[in-house]
């Protein structure tokens, strides 16, 4: 029932009926940040933010109307820094004020809900106080991404927002250039992986992989050397791998890691040595240690 009518909200937005308070169509006035108090979880100005734990609805949702979520002050500055258009902010009433000049400074509407009204809507208890309506951009090519990249990461079907998210952060912050997603790997702008990045996943460029099949034949052809992570006891040891030339490090799903085409199409099996009777590593914790000692080294 609620869904259902924030549907109906959001499609009329979508035919471009502008909500109550929200920024106009071309040629209107659009007013600063008008502050929208909101006293029904049903209202149909909140429907970009309709339970947003419900992994399937969202993604439908999202992909439809091109919007994604930002969850927390500093991520919401670093979207808009990165250029993604705000459509809205939703805040309850106590963290308002908190928001300083964010809430002032937008021409969205900042709609304000009470903390229950915010969990009925949402799914979830609000730890950060606001979330962010942001508007997508088109994917760059794999081109685009590749060209000037000497590391790149390459996420084949990995499942989990919150890995895919990390996989970002700890990327971004040992200096790989650019990931690549095979076709069927978890967007990198759903709320989770959003988080869970800390707003990595604006600053790093991304790409997807138009085919899974001819995806490596691609990335050796833009000149890189294909090394695919495995904890396989036949892949070389991660110390023996001279960190020079273009590397793209392949990293596996989480359940059975890299497929059987991927293993065997890539230059070179590495492996991170193991011990203590662990077989295998969760793939950000893998990612974070392989990004490191294969990146670069900083000027
Ligand atoms: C949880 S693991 C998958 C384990 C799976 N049983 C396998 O054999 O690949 C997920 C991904 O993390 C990476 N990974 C995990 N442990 C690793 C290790 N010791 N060395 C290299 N890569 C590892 C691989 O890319 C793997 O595909």
């Amino acid at each position: 029932m609620l869904a259902g009518r924030l549907q109906a909200g959001l499609a009329g937005r979508a035919r471009g009926r502008p909500a109550a308070g929200a920024a106009g169509s071309a040629g209107q006035t659009v007013p600063v940040a008008s502050v929208v108090p909101i006293d029904s979880a049903d209202d149909p100005r909140l429907a970009d933010y309709v339970r947003l734990t419900d992994v399937h609805l969202r993604r439908s949702l999202e992909a439809q109307h091109g919007l994604f979520v930002a969850e927390g002050e500093k991520v919401i500055r670093l979207a808009i820094g990165a250029g993604y258009p705000p459509r809205s902010l939703l805040v309850t009433a106590e963290r308002l004020a908190g928001l300083g000049d964010l809430a002032g400074s937008l021409p969205v509407p900042v709609f304000v809900v009470s903390a229950p009204m915010a969990e009925a809507l949402t799914g979830y208890r609000l730890h950060r106080g606001a979330l962010a309506s942001m508007q997508r951009r088109p994917l760059p090519a794999l081109a685009q991404v590749l060209a000037g990249a000497r590391r790149i990461v390459v996420l084949e079907d990995i499942v989990d927002h919150g890995n895919v998210g990390a996989i970002f952060r700890c990327a971004a912050g040992v200096g790989i250039d650019a990931v690549v997603l095979a076709p069927r790997c978890a967007d990198p702008l759903y709320r989770r992986a959003v988080k869970v990045s800390m707003g990595a996943v604006f600053a790093m460029p991304y790409a997807r992989l138009p085919d899974w099949r001819s995806g490596l034949a691609d990335l050796r052809a833009a000149g890189f050397r294909v090394l695919a992570l495995t904890p396989a006891a036949d892949a070389a040891p991660i110390g023996e791998i001279p960190a020079r030339g273009r590397l793209a490090l392949l990293l596996g799903t989480e359940g059975d890691g890299l497929s059987a085409r991927w293993l065997e199409a890539a230059d070179e099996l590495v492996r991170i040595p193991m011990r203590g009777g662990v077989d295998s590593l969760n793939v950000a914790a893998a990612a974070a240690i392989a990004c490191y000692l294969l990146a670069e080294p900083p000027d």
